[in-house]
């Protein structure tokens, strides 16, 4: 029973009133507080761009300064929480540790129920902000069995998170200033996009008023999936099938066939029906990191651009509309700097934090907000009498 509206997908239901993103799908148009992708790529480092969807515009010299010391407050993790990452096994996909330790995390900061206070609110970010890049970089030092690697708070947040990545306690690790920088823009591209599938789920997880840092690990299992942010690690891998410029017709068919649930990874796009203005810009980082490093004839970068190249001209994808998301060139760039593929959408985690943790901010201190609770259209038996064990057929 009930008249509700049916909308599978939620492709035409605001879930919310936001004021944090706006994209016009159309245009392939992407704008944090007001301000336009390309711009922030450009002019701001992604602690600034933090700054900004966090409090709503970007900060002066003096703020910007002081929200980058408050954020190196919180960069280490509790020693205890160390511990969790030998609970998993090594070969663990390391969106499973995130998961689990990301969620732990809510039994060490109490404090972060104490939602009615905006400084216990703004904490919680910092500290989720802060400890991210560590947590990532412990998750994959756990996978290989190296040490792991204390944050250094005289780096800034990229070349802090390649140091602990890929350094190690015996030898002085410097950052590649180039790739540094390129991996501060995919964070940036990756910092929010409106209510996307993990960010509603972590508003869903925080309307019933949950621990904020809970509700982060459940955002990060939904971003897990290959149709939303494991869609960087499904492009790798589907670029290294293909292997070659010449079985790239293959399969362009497989992706057309109706009978195949083949996808082109890293194409399409549920908002963006022209182009996602995040894949032009990783596009670019992906060239000038691959220039940076003397790999311009790159295999998997030829390929991917050989595939995007057909793709455009398709009659199957040009009617469908179904252009490059972020994902397509990510996995190459990150691939180049030195990440493995299993890490990818860990990277993508860490950077839309920031979006999560805004978005639950907005969520829980709108005075509109309610539990979130969707309705159905119920098309299972009608009521009938249970029939005892005994004379069942
Ligand atoms: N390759 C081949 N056909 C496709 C693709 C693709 N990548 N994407 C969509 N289609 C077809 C789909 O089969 C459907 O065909 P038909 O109308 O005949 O049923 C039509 O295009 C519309 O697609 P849809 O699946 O109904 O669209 P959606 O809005 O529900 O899904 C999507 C959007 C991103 C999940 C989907 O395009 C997809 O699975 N893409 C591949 C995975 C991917 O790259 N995901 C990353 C998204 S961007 C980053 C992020 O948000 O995490």
């Amino acid at each position: 029973t009930g008249l509700f509206t049916y909308d599978s997908g939620f492709l035409s239901t605001a879930s919310c009133k936001s004021k944090v993103t706006f994209i016009d799908g159309d245009k392939g148009e992407l704008l944090y507080r007001g301000y336009p992708i390309e711009q922030l790529a450009e002019n701001c480092n992604f602690l600034e761009v933090a700054y900004l969807l966090k409090n709503g515009e970007l900060p002066n010299a003096t703020q910007k300064t002081s929200f980058e010391n408050t954020i190196k407050k919180h960069t280490m993790v509790h020693e205890q929480l160390t511990k969790f990452y030998s609970g998993f096994r090594r070969d663990a996909h390391p969106m499973a540790v995130m998961t689990g330790v990301v969620g732990a995390l809510s039994a060490f900061y109490h404090d972060a129920m104490d939602f009615s206070d905006a400084e216990h609110r703004s904490v919680s970010f910092n500290r989720l902000v802060a400890k991210m890049p560590t947590i990532v970089a412990m998750a994959y030092k756990y996978s290989t069995g190296a040490p792991f690697m204390y944050p250094d708070n005289e780096l800034d947040y990229a070349s802090n998170f390649m140091r602990m990545m890929f350094g190690n306690p015996c030898e002085k690790y410097v950052a590649n200033p180039v790739l540094a920088r390129a991996l501060d823009i995919i964070f940036t591209l990756h910092a929010d996009h409106e209510q996307n599938a993990s960010t509603s789920t972590v508003r869903l997880a925080g309307s019933s008023g949950a621990n904020p840092f809970a509700c982060i690990a459940a955002g990060i299992a939904c971003l897990w999936g290959p149709a939303h942010g494991g869609a960087n690690e499904a492009c790798l891998q589907m670029l290294e099938e293909i292997g070659d410029v010449s079985r790239v017709g293959e399969y362009i068919k497989r992706a057309k066939d109706k009978n195949d649930t083949f996808k082109l990874m890293g194409f399409g796009h549920r908002v963006y029906k022209n182009f996602d203005p995040r894949a032009k810009l990783m596009r670019k980082v992906c060239d000038d990191v691959l220039q940076e490093l003397g790999l311009e004839n790159d295999r998997l970068f030829k390929l991917a651009k050989e595939l995007e190249k057909i793709a455009l001209e398709d009659q199957y994808f040009v009617e469908k509309k179904l252009y490059p998301n972020v994902d397509f060139y990510s996995g190459i760039v990150q691939k180049a700097i030195g990440i493995p593929t299993e890490m990818f959408t860990c990277i993508f985690a860490l950077a839309r934090t920031v979006g999560w943790m805004t978005q639950w901010e907005e969520m829980i201190t709108d005075p509109e907000y309610k539990i979130g609770r969707p309705r159905q259209l119920y098309i299972g038996a009608a009521k009938r009498d249970v029939v005892p064990l005994a004379k069942r057929a």
